[in-house]
């Protein structure tokens, strides 16, 4: 068959494929977990230790429920279960989700926190749910049509009042600062995108911006991970939407 497009998920599928296959990438990334890779640390995001030690998330009726997207070896969805959330972790890599179980079961974490192996566009999440929505670096590795699919995705399993944080790129620090449309010519995402304030508010423009602000750099081995390079950004989705 030649002619295979018929729903907007076939257009999506097909924009898939000019660029490489991720999961066998990220699986290659995590084989040798000794690698110099900074967020192979254990430590969580200190954006995300900041927003709930300041409490910038509102505590929802307990215990409140936290999904991560693209968990990676599941540094913030193990220190989410460690302070009480019910977490949904979800990535397409085995190899990440493997360690991340590992490091759960480390942790002395038994109940209230789940690893699903599946791209967060697949997996089989409840809607409406979360009190939190946590990505930690996975926006950015995503190709651009695929927000499409990633604000329908929040849409879905976001609750009223909920938050949604995200860490991604800084542009004019770190990553491709191409427009869209030069990505799709070249075939390749240049090792991840950068991301703007503006253009993070712009794409979250339904949600209603708490902080946005540079992640603050944290010394090897400190309790919190931190990177100067990062954006991090806080959002709310308003009550009645
Ligand atoms: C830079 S890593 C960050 C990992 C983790 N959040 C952390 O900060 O330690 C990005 C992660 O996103 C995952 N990922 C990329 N695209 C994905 C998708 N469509 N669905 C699920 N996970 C995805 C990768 O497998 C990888 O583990």
């Amino acid at each position: 068959m030649n002619r295979t497009i018929r729903t907007t998920e076939d257009v999506l599928v097909l924009l898939d494929r000019l660029f490489p296959p991720a999961e066998s990438w990220w699986d290659r990334f995590y084989a040798n977990r000794s690698a110099d890779r900074p967020f192979f640390t254990p430590a969580p995001d200190e954006n995300l230790v900041s927003y709930l030690d300041r409490g910038l998330l509102a505590p929802a009726p307990a215990p409140a429920r936290a999904l991560d997207l693209g968990c990676g070896p599941g540094r913030n969805a193990v220190h989410l279960a460690s302070r009480g959330f019910e977490v949904d972790a979800v990535d397409l890599s085995s190899a990440a989700v493997a360690w991340a179980g590992e490091r759960a079961r480390e942790a002395g974490i038994s109940t209230g926190l789940h690893f699903h192996r599946a791209s967060i566009f697949e997996a089989e999440l409840p809607h409406d749910t979360y009190d939190l929505v946590y990505d930690s670096g996975c926006l950015h590795h995503l190709p651009p049509h695929r927000r499409v699919s990633y604000l329908a995705l929040l849409d879905r399993v976001l609750a009223p009042g909920g938050h949604f944080a995200v860490t991604a790129f800084a542009a004019g620090a770190m990553g491709s600062e191409r427009p869209d449309e030069e990505l799709y010519r070249l075939g390749e995402l240049e090792g991840g995108l950068a991301y703007s304030p503006d253009e993070l508010r712009s794409l979250f423009r339904d949600l209603t911006p708490v902080e946005v602000r540079p992640m603050a750099a944290q010394e090897p081995g400190s309790a919190t991970f931190g990177l100067p390079f990062l954006l991090t950004a806080l959002f709310r989705r308003p009550a009645g939407s």
